[in-house]
């Protein structure tokens, strides 16, 4: 009848799988594909929890850190953004954001949703912040909490942050940091940085599916929770999670239900990580990228960053040659080479693309395949 819904057509579809090395999603590792189809746990099972304990141990580590207060988000890294600050600053109370791209912006936008109070200081979107700068705005806006993006997808650079802490502790405020694009492809050392919460996201340099946040905070963090007079929102409140994932080993509480799948995969890329170990990560993502940019410079093709040393070894930010249609660009790479990156965002909008060599593609191969296309597409494009 009329006030039936039929119904649809839902037709089977086939996908031509790309080399996928745009700022995120990364390849899978293998083992991650075969953990997916891991059998679904149950919440209130032994299995479940050491699945648990298992993540929250590989985090401890991914973010170098002897807090127990680690666990993961359900939801893409916004959900760890999110947390992080809803959970530690105040309607009312003051975030200073330190701005060079997109997810800094997006910081903004969730604090003011809260009611939250933000003073944003800048500088331009190819370059990073000097601690003086940074300092200097910790003195005279007196923020409750700094928020900076370490490695940032939209722009290619990485932030230096080893004594951010120490400068933030001393103005009373804490430090919170983006580390999606970053964690585990960066070096990122968080109680030597006294830093005061991080999130991180799995589709990235962990090289496994989006849609599980890791997240971290500090003592001091977690006293600022446990005082707060505030509530955050309840999916995100991380006293309610902290039981949920056991963190202090006495607790077995539902909150939410959680996806096992994602658990499972999780579990598989801190399994991978541990493998190799994290000075390995490291250097393997450092010498990948700056062979990238070598071969890029054989091509004569340039860098949106122009210090060495402010590039980010998972993502870089590509010029393209003056009057080149960025769209056209990209349809060419996936159809010419079956390789997928992605348009700019935020600042690199119409100026640069982005190319991901991270995660299980942080290779020299995969680094000369890129790199050559690249070079032939713009060749094939070019008027
Ligand atoms: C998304 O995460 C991006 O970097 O564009």
């Amino acid at each position: 009848s009329a006030k039936t819904v039929p119904p649809p057509r839902i037709v089977d579809r086939k996908f031509v799988v790309p080399l996928l090395c745009g700022p995120g999603p990364c390849d899978y590792w293998p083992s991650v594909k075969e953990a997916l189809a891991n059998p679904m746990i149950t919440p209130n099972c032994d299995e479940f929890y050491n699945v648990l304990d298992d993540i929250r141990a590989g985090l401890q580590y991914a973010f170098q850190t002897k807090s127990k207060l680690v666990l993961a988000m359900s939801g893409a890294g916004h959900a760890g953004m999110e947390a992080v600050i809803s959970n530690l600053v105040a309607p009312g109370e003051t975030l200073l954001i330190a701005s060079r791209g997109m997810w800094d912006q997006r910081a903004c936008i969730i604090a003011n949703r809260l009611g939250i109070k933000t003073e944003i200081t800048s500088v331009p979107s190819n370059t990073t912040f000097t601690m003086e700068q940074l300092e200097a705005e910790l003195k005279r806006t007196r923020p409750v909490a700094l928020f900076i993006t370490f490695g940032d997808s939209s722009t290619g650079t990485v932030q230096n942050i080893e004594r951010l802490g120490d400068t933030c502790h001393k103005y009373g405020a804490l430090l919170l940091v983006d580390t999606v694009v970053s964690l585990i492809g960066v070096e990122f050392l968080m109680d030597e940085w006294g830093v005061d919460a991080v999130f991180s996201a799995t589709q990235k340099a962990f090289s496994g599916p989006a849609g599980i946040a890791p997240v971290a905070f500090s003592a001091l963090a977690e006293e600022k929770i446990n005082n707060r007079k505030h509530e955050p929102p309840f999916y995100f409140d991380i006293k309610l999670l902290a039981n949920q994932w056991n963190c202090y080993g006495d607790t077995r509480t539902y909150h939410h239900t959680l996806c096992p799948p994602l658990l499972w995969a999780l579990r598989c890329c801190l399994q991978e990580i541990v493998k190799e170990t994290l000075p390995v990560t490291w250097a393997r993502h450092a010498s990948s990228m700056a062979y990238f940019h070598k071969r890029l410079q054989e091509h004569s093709i340039e860098l949106f960053v122009p210090k060495p040393e402010e590039r980010l070894n998972t993502v870089a930010t590509v010029v393209l040659p003056e009057g080149l249609d960025h769209l056209e660009f990209h349809k060419y790479m996936r159809e010419k080479h079956n390789i997928l990156v992605l348009e700019g965002r935020g600042p690199t909008l119409g100026k640069a693309i982005r190319v991901g060599i991270m995660g299980v593609n942080a290779r020299k191969e995969i680094a000369d395949i890129v790199a050559d296309a690249l070079a032939d597409s713009i060749k094939a494009l070019k008027k």
